[in-house]
């Protein structure tokens, strides 16, 4: 188990205190995390997002409301998150419902981008097909002139997601396999704990 972990504690100020020293360990893109869809078939899908803050309790990621990801979470919101710190053989689960942050919440975390990347949030109908990556930087210069000497509104269909999560599972590696999990499994408003074999 980690120093840094306290299984008495709620999940989530487990979470930021591991993630914390993950930071100060210089973990590479400690902030990565694989994000899971179901689409409307049943099929589901893996990519990386970014752990970006948390919005009333819950991590949070931001990214293009039509994309892929979105119009499933859309359809069905119940997601899987996870991370993984190779170098401190940490894993950390979280399951829970996807769902829109407010308007206002996503457009404060907007004005903190990068100018480009706000122009790219403009520029990219994300997972739309494009016919060449010269059609795309076409775009950037389109809005890079539509929005010159002013600031960068945040597009409609950009934002946060927070994930309500009702599961969260921290997972310390352990010789012979003999590996550490700490279970949590939201029931009403209590978290219950257990112990798994690994
Ligand atoms: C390290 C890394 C970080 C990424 N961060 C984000 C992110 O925060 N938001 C996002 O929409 N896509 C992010 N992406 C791109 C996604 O993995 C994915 O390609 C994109 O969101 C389109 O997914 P979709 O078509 O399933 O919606 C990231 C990719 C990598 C490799």
């Amino acid at each position: 188990m980690s120093s840094a972990f306290d299984f008495s504690l709620e999940p989530l100020k487990n979470f930021l205190a591991l993630y914390d020293e993950a930071v100060k360990a210089r973990v590479p893109d400690a902030n990565a995390m694989v994000l899971s869809t179901v689409a409307l078939d049943n099929r589901p899908s893996s990519r990386v997002v970014l752990y970006k803050q948390i919005t009333r309790g819950e991590l949070t990621f931001f990214t293009n409301y039509n994309g892929r990801k979105s119009l499933e979470i859309a359809n069905n919101p119940n997601v899987s998150l996870n991370f993984f710190w190779p170098s401190l053989e940490q894993q950390i689960r979280i399951e829970g419902r996807a769902e829109k942050i407010l308007r206002s919440e996503s457009e404060a975390y907007f004005k903190t981008r990068p100018r480009l990347s706000q122009i790219g949030a403009w520029a990219s109908e994300q997972s739309q097909k494009i016919k060449s990556f010269e059609y795309l930087e076409d775009q950037v210069k389109f809005f890079e002139k539509k929005f010159s000497g002013q600031d960068v509104p945040c597009p409609e269909n950009w934002g946060g997601f927070r994930i309500v999560a009702t599961n969260y599972e921290f997972w310390f590696a352990r010789q012979g396999r003999l590996h550490e999990r700490y279970v949590y499994q939201k029931n009403g408003s209590a978290w219950e704990r257990s112990l798994l074999s690994p």
